[in-house]
């Protein structure tokens, strides 16, 4: 026998039970080692074909000698790398868990923290995974169970507890994983490619690709509590684009909205490094659009402090108007004003010659007389 190989344990058995459960179709055992799970799945009537996968050449060797189901295929890859584009009914994988310095077995060592090889197979699974498939992993308490659940909820995945069991120093889990609802909805408008880019207070961003353009999906946050953000954003990006503001809207659903891909850097990174020509030709532009939504009588919010809400490239692009609201008195110049006096030592720094009390006398006259050339005279832009 050889000792490489990790011989089922109480997480295999586990895990087991659950694959007698509910693998079904077609077939995919992720880091088979013994190969304990794909020949517990092709024992099943309703499993057609499984692939036992695995990157440790012993475990393939020990699978080759031992399988006798014609069903199941093995295959040496680290992950998916090697397995062609198909689509599984069924995807299992009991994955190396434990942070490095807990381990005891190789087929154990999950990375620094536990979960980076789990991280990395999840990322990927999609792809794999037919529209109304599952995946059944497990994992164990010192793996993060939370950082987990992130990385499901990140790849737009849905997990389901099936059992939990305590083994001495840890507590195993296992979980059944399918696509969520707006991953489904995603794949069946043709969007691929969809990775999770950024989470806010309101809503998390992914990324995807549609007829090979690239875009953001805006979903809201499933912990916030704000009503009708998404909604207002479409509303108000619908208005503003026609003004050249915003990101350009692509459509819109329930409980997200989609529009094109900003590429480029926050102004937060691209200030400190920037030279005055440019950063003078950048603020014009965004108190410009500022004065813009000052006239529609818009309140964008935030715009003294907006550090991930512009974003330069060859365009400046303001984005997240999800709290954009119609007021009497909007404040984005003067918003805008309190963040470039905000930073007046690292503008002075780079040769510009203003005060912040030469700044509050201009927000201040803006305030009496709305007129834009006069801001950016006084400023020098
Ligand atoms: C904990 S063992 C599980 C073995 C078996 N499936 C079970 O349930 O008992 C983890 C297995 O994953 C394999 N493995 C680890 N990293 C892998 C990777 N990146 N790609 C494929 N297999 C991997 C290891 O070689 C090992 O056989």
């Amino acid at each position: 026998m050889k000792i490489d190989v990790y011989m089922p344990r109480e997480d295999s058995h586990l895990l087991q039970k659950e694959v007698l459960n509910f693998a079904k179709g077609s077939v995919l055992d992720m880091g088979t080692g013994s190969g304990i799970q794909a020949e517990t799945a092709a024992s099943l009537k309703n499993v057609k074909k499984v692939l036992a996968v695995d990157k440790s050449q012993a475990a393939i060797d020990f699978c080759r000698d031992k399988f006798k189901a014609r069903k199941i295929r093995l295959l040496k890859s680290d992950l998916f790398s090697k397995v062609s584009k198909q689509k599984f009914d069924t995807i299992i994988f009991n994955p190396p868990y434990l942070p490095e310095d807990k381990v005891k077995h190789p087929a154990l060592d999950g990375g620094k923290k536990g979960y980076e090889v789990l991280e990395r197979f999840l990322d990927s699974v999609n792809e794999f995974l037919a529209p109304n498939g599952v995946v059944l992993i497990v994992f164990s308490s010192l793996t993060n169970k939370d950082k987990v659940d992130e990385i499901i909820r990140n790849n737009m995945l849905e997990s389901e507890l099936l059992n939990s069991a305590h083994f001495f120093f840890e507590e195993l889990f296992v979980y059944k994983i399918v696509k969520s609802d707006f991953l489904k909805e995603f794949e069946k408008k043709k969007i691929d490619d969809i990775h999770f880019f950024a989470a806010g207070k309101r809503g998390i961003v992914f990324t995807g690709f549609f007829r090979k353009k690239k875009i953001a999906i805006k979903t809201k946050h499933p912990k916030t509590k704000a009503q009708h953000s998404i909604e207002n954003e479409v509303k108000m990006l619908k208005k503003l684009n026609k003004h050249k503001i915003g990101p350009t809207f692509v459509a819109k659903g329930r409980n997200y909205l989609i529009y094109e891909f900003v590429p480029g850097e926050y102004i937060k990174d691209w200030l400190p490094k920037t030279k005055k020509s440019e950063i003078a030709g950048v603020f014009a532009a965004v108190l410009k659009q500022c004065f813009v939504l000052d006239k529609l009588k818009i309140n964008k919010e935030e715009m003294h402090h907006p550090l991930k809400h512009i974003i330069i490239d060859k365009n400046i692009i303001m984005i997240d108007f999800e709290r954009a609201h119609k007021t009497k008195s909007p404040k984005n110049v003067t918003q805008f004003l309190q963040f470039i006096r905000t930073n007046a030592g690292l503008l002075n720094r780079r040769g510009f010659n203003i005060s912040k009390e030469k700044i509050l006398e201009i927000s201040q006259n803006y305030k009496k007389n709305h007129k834009i050339d006069f801001v950016l005279k006084e400023l020098g832009l």
